[in-house]
């Protein structure tokens, strides 16, 4: 019998359930294996006993629509760089000691960037046998045409958009929506396209206040007395450095500078994008992913990363799955956005 580990790493993301379910239906239901749930991230392994959930198709009853993770997850358990009583340890080593202990054949490791990196590091410098699976609401995976996640973050966005139009609209305001993807500008150019935004300033161009005012007075003379700007919490001003947390803030105190008078109000939609039910687009996808992964386990495919490649699932080096990846300046999106006359601020 297969004897696998599953973990989820970094910040949450709607579909990691549903991940974990067809990885249970699959792996365990028709391939016959054991398969261990490790609770939050590599954490699970690195405290005595460890904190382990054996995985069932009993057990995984009723999780496919519900948010977050039931093996829960941390961003801040690089066990390379552990936190501990008297500073950062490595602990990589016993992440090795307990996969052995427990006889595991390898690790399915469902996360982000950060996480994958880890997973790598395992590999590499340990020989921990590794399968990822790409999660994260960002969509900054090189490697993978979408990640999980993504679609139902740009769908919370989408919706806040339609809400903030209404009161925009009776209220002559211009209203900024700051949402989340840290350097990467994908759920803004998503999300503000489908919101029907005015306004969209993402990390990889560099906004000129003197466009988005432009914008914003443009509009007033075709008597459209108010806007709706998108913020990546990750862009910032051409010229100068990003601060973090005031991304939004910054756009605001630029419009109040260059049209006086203007009512400037700002939602930061945080952590809103990250938990719920995933779309059904999400479902579909970590269902696809996880069904991926036990296929490319069966194939003694370890050290890679299962994708989405033109529509089709397939496995990916690791190594080429963790580089980083940003919205181009070329991206068809961009066009698309200019296209149908939103000021992307640069
Ligand atoms: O990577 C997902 C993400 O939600 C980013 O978009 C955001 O910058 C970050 O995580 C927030 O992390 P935390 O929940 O730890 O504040």
């Amino acid at each position: 019998m297969k004897s696998i580990g599953i973990l989820t790493g970094g910040g949450d993301a709607p579909g990691l359930n549903a991940v974990i379910r067809a990885v249970v239906k699959y792996g365990v239901g028709q391939n016959g294996w054991r398969l261990t749930g490790i609770e939050d991230s590599f954490n699970g392994l690195l405290c005595r006993p460890y904190r382990l959930m054996p995985l069932t198709p009993t057990s995984c009853r009723g999780i496919l629509q519900r948010g977050g993770t039931i093996l829960g997850t941390t961003n801040r358990g690089d066990p390379f760089d552990f936190p501990g009583p008297e500073g950062r340890v490595n602990r990589a080593s016993d992440v090795k000691d307990a996969v052995d202990s427990l006889k595991l054949e390898g690790l399915i490791v469902v996360g982000g960037d950060g996480t994958l990196r880890i997973a790598r590091r395992l590999m590499e410098d340990f020989g921990v046998a590794v399968l990822g699976v790409p999660k994260t609401i960002d969509n900054d995976i090189a490697a993978t045409d979408v990640t999980f996640g993504f679609a139902s973050a740009v769908a919370c966005v989408s919706d806040a958009l339609d809400r903030l139009h209404a009161t925009a609209e009776a209220h002559d305001r211009v209203l900024i929506l700051e949402v989340m993807g840290r350097d990467a500008g994908w759920i803004a150019l998503h999300g503000g396209i489908a919101g029907g935004a005015d306004v969209i300033v993402i990390p990889e161009i560099p906004w000129s206040g003197e466009r988005i005012a432009a914008k914003i007075s443009d509009r007033r003379k075709i008597g459209r007395q108010f806007s709706l700007v998108v913020v990546a919490e990750g862009a910032r001003p051409a010229g100068e450095p990003i601060v973090p947390g005031k991304a939004a803030a910054r756009v605001a105190h630029e419009i109040e500078t260059r049209l006086p008078g203007t009512d400037v109000r700002v939602t930061v939609l945080g952590h809103l994008q990250r938990g719920g039910s995933p779309v059904a687009p999400d479902r579909v996808l970590a269902t696809r992913y996880g069904v991926g992964a036990v296929d490319l386990v069966e194939a003694g495919r370890w050290g890679e990363m299962v994708c989405l490649r033109d529509g089709r699932i397939d496995g990916v080096r690791l190594e080429l799955a963790t580089q980083p990846h940003p919205v181009r300046v070329d991206d068809p999106l961009i066009h698309v956005a200019r296209a149908v006359r939103i000021e992307l601020g640069g």
